[in-house]
């Protein structure tokens, strides 16, 4: 049928490509000995979660490694340009953004008929809650709602469409350590306004407290 066929050809350029999750599950078995075998992540934040996070977010994080934009040398030998394609970023980007990790375990009866130790071990393994860190909760709130909130969420919790990561969820080490690498120029805070140095605006225990305030937001 040579009039389908015409169709399919014109139609096959303008398709965006589909992630392929399978693909992105088997990815993740080499990122999963330093991030966790669900993207938890991991030693207080030496290796972040990045279970969650908006896939948009996650892709462009993969290409600064990548193009060496943004310094990783943990990372540098798993992202190189023969190992990672275009296809694979998104594909475990895809996979990543669909883990959603519990912050508590559903209380169960364990002498139940049916209980599954194994699975409740699973499921156990997934839960990541963010130890609370001490600090004016009440400070950080008011800071946080007036000066991140627009980007991050109401909820912390970051933003799908605009590729804005969690803060919430994400450990306070790891986000205290990339303030510094905004504020030394390493990372770019807004790609839409790179010249913006929003952080630089606030005192080391203004930022603190923040960081205290989005520790408790999963309890
Ligand atoms: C050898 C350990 C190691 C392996 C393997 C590894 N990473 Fe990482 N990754 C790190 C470290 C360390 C950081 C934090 C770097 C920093 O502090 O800026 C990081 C940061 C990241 C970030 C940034 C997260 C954020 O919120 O800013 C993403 C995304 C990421 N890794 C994805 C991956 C993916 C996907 C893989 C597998 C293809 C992978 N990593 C494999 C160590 C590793
Ligand atoms: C104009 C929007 C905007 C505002 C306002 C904003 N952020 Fe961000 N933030 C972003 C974007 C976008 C990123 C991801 C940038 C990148 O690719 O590195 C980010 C990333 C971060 C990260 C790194 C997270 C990670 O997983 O790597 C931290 C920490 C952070 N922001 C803290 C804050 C704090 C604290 C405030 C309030 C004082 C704030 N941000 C306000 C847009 C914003």
């Amino acid at each position: 049928m040579p009039a389908l066929l015409c169709l399919c050809l014109l139609q096959s350029p303008v398709q965006a490509r589909e992630p392929d999750l399978l693909v992105g599950e088997e990815i993740n078995e080499t990122c999963a000995g330093c991030h966790g075998e669900y993207g938890e992540g991991g030693k207080q934040g030496a290796y972040p979660r990045i279970a969650g996070m908006p896939s948009a977010f996650l892709e462009r994080q993969l290409h600064l490694f990548r193009d060496r934009k943004r310094p990783n040398l943990a990372m540098v030998e798993y992202v190189d340009e023969r190992q990672m394609p275009d296809e694979d970023i998104q594909d475990i980007a895809a996979y990543l953004a669909g883990i959603e990790l519990p912050t508590r375990l559903a209380p169960v009866d364990e002498n139940a008929p049916g209980f599954d130790a194994l699975a409740r071990l699973e499921e156990a393994k997934r839960v990541l809650q963010i130890p609370r860190v001490e600090g004016d909760f009440d400070a950080g709130r008011k800071l946080y709602r007036r000066e991140c909130a627009s980007c991050h969420g109401a909820d912390g919790m970051g933003d799908t469409a605009d590729a804005v990561p969690m803060l919430a969820g994400q450990y306070t080490n790891y986000l205290k350590r990339q303030v510094t690498k905004y504020l030394d120029g390493v990372r770019i805070h807004d790609p839409s306004a790179p010249e913006d140095r929003l952080l630089a605006e606030f005192t080391e225990a203004e930022l603190h407290d923040i960081f205290a305030y989005l520790s408790i937001l999963d309890d």
